[in-house]
């Protein structure tokens, strides 16, 4: 059984959501970032359909994708903890990027993205021919991404298989007969997933990835720190000032013994390299000013191979 901890939650097994309720949102307060990114002076990442994907579902929506930030206007103090935030998304989507731009390299064509939310790297990625990439997500949100991106006329630029199933459900027999080629190498993504999932499946989540996986392949995994994660205040005034039915503290789960997806990974025969978020940001030129330390998010960000070098 799941144990929560005192925290109030929204969460029920089995729950279900579309993209403007419980945990669908949260793929809209993502995207909404890499909008605000997009539009910026010197983007680090180019999300050309965020903004749309955003803006589409509501007025409200629209404005928390707002470059300018007005909706906080007459707060500064949030106008840099958002920006921040932001910069933090902008940081792991490039991470995140690259890493697919590896794989490719390195030869992969099958790519499974769990979780994909509003992530439309199927359509701006620049794949090598012969890809196929697989979305799994609940079925109301992919249904939402498929229809706004089709209304304007994208076009994946590989094959794109939208896989409508939960994760805590047989995801792996969903993506089989979705086409899923188990004796081929895969690039897997969990971004922005494993706090809403419960340990158990998160634990039966990585047991999959890693017995569905050929040699050379690779996954990538945003590993957050529950217990100091400051990112609240954010998304409190998206409560507070846009009105958006989004508690992010009660749709998550704070087990306190959670599987460490490195330690995991490497336990199991994956080569891992590790990054924490502060030092790619400041990597990338998007450092966490030291007076806002405590009101950042704090993850890792991995990537590993079975088999070979890691990369
Ligand atoms: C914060 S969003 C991240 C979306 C995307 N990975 C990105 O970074 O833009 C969380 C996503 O996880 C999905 N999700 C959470 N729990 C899920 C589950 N049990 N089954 C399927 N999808 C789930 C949500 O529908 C949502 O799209």
């Amino acid at each position: 059984m799941t144990q929560l901890d005192d925290l109030p939650s929204l969460r029920t097994a089995g729950d279900t959501w579309s993209i403007t309720e419980s945990v669908g949102a949260t793929a809209l307060g993502v995207a909404a970032s890499r909008a605000v990114e997009t539009a910026g002076a010197n983007p680090l990442i180019r999300d050309e359909f965020a903004e749309l994907l955003v803006s589409s579902a509501g007025p409200i929506w629209a404005r928390l994708a707002d470059a300018e930030v007005a909706w906080l206007e007459g707060d500064p103090h949030g106008q840099r903890v958002h920006r921040l935030g932001c910069d933090y998304q902008a940081v792991r989507t490039h991470f995140f990027d690259e890493y697919f731009n590896a794989a490719g390299k390195a030869g992969i064509r099958q790519v499974v993205i769990l979780a994909a939310g509003l992530d439309s790297r199927a359509y701006r990625l620049d794949w090598p021919s012969g890809t196929v990439v697989y979305e799994i997500d609940q079925p109301k949100v992919l249904d939402y991404k498929t229809e706004i991106l089709g209304s304007q006329g994208a076009v994946p630029a590989a094959k794109r298989c939208a896989v409508a199933v939960d994760l805590r459900d047989d995801w792996p027999g969903a993506l089989t007969s979705a086409g899923f080629d188990r004796t081929q190498p895969t690039a897997w993504l969990a971004e922005g997933l494993l706090p809403y999932l419960p340990s158990d499946a998160a634990d039966r989540l990585f047991e999959m990835v890693n017995s569905l996986s050929a040699p050379g392949s690779k996954v990538a995994v945003e590993a957050f720190n529950m217990k100091t994660n400051g990112n609240t205040g954010r998304w409190r005034r998206m409560r507070e000032r846009l009105g958006l039915d989004i508690d992010v503290e009660a749709l998550t789960y704070h087990e306190p013994d959670r599987s460490d997806a490195a330690e995991w990974l490497a336990d199991h025969g994956w080569r891992v390299r590790s990054v924490s978020n502060r030092e790619e940001m400041a990597r990338l030129g998007r450092p966490v000013p030291e007076d806002l330390a405590d009101e950042a998010v704090r993850s890792t960000l991995l990537r590993a191979r079975l088999g070979g070098p890691s990369d």
